[in-house]
């Protein structure tokens, strides 16, 4: 299954590549420039210390959801809609898993404060905007920090939210490939409005306790209730 990283340039999107590449997954770095996403996976290889990685390409994001099986968005908030519009075509019948932050920064604000959009979470906006696609929140409460330290597990659950319950199994299937990471399956999709204020809520803790990956864990879940 080919995982397609749309604006996986920046740190979220590079965490979320390594973690695949390691995982032997095949990943395509998408940006809007091919060179960049190229320099993304050039600085994987020397993360992980090696001339190639068969499994990991760069490509323009339209390319990049055309060939994969299965998309991740990381961009921030003010280029989610020009970014899903980009890829539309090539998302269409697929998955993606929706890490958008409503963070106040799309205005000039902190991201420590949450922006409030009438179509509700991100994912939601991101759901009406490529109406011919599954989309998942996820990955809202996992940070670049965390990713990034990809010689460690990461002590933190993903919650996950969408209104398909095969695609969510897909996507926690995929997602707990990465070690230590929980995949709790929060509900229908409405319910992003929620775990995606989680996101100011942690950035403001690393903020205050001067750290780079606070995260959660939700506890008294019986495992037996998992997702598959
Ligand atoms: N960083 C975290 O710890 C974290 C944690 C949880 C959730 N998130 C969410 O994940 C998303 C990505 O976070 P990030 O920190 O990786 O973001 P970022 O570094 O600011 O941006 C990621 C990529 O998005 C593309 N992009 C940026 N501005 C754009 C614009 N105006 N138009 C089109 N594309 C643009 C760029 O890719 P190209 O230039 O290559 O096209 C950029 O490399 C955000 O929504 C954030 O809220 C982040």
């Amino acid at each position: 299954m080919k995982i397609g990283i749309i604006g996986g340039t920046g740190g979220q999107g590079l965490g979320i590549a390594i973690r695949f590449v390691q995982a032997g997954k095949d990943v395509i770095i998408g940006s809007r420039a091919v060179e960049k996403a190229q320099e993304a996976v050039d600085k994987i290889k020397e993360l992980l210390e090696k001339d190639d990685i068969p499994n990991l390409k760069a490509a323009e994001n339209p390319n990049a959801a055309s060939e994969a099986d299965i998309l991740v968005l990381t961009v921030p908030l003010a280029a989610q809609q020009p970014t899903l519009l980009s890829i539309k075509e090539g998302a269409a019948g697929k998955i993606l898993m929706d890490a958008t932050g409503p963070l106040e920064t799309a205005i000039g604000g902190p991201p420590t404060r949450c922006l409030y959009l009438s179509e509700g979470a991100a994912a939601e906006r991101a759901q009406k905007i490529l109406p011919d696609t599954t989309v998942i929140c996820a990955f809202n409460n996992i940070s670049s920090g965390a990713l990034m330290n990809f010689t460690e597990p990461i002590d933190c659950d993903c919650l996950i939210a969408g209104d398909d319950q095969e695609a969510k199994v897909t996507v926690a299937k995929l997602i707990e490939r990465i070690p230590g990471v929980q995949v709790v399956d929060c509900g229908p999709l409405e319910r992003a409005q929620i775990i995606e204020k989680i996101t100011p809520l942690l950035i403001g803790l690393n903020i205050k306790k001067t750290c780079t990956d606070a995260g959660i864990r939700i506890t008294g879940i019986d495992p037996e209730c998992k997702l598959y």
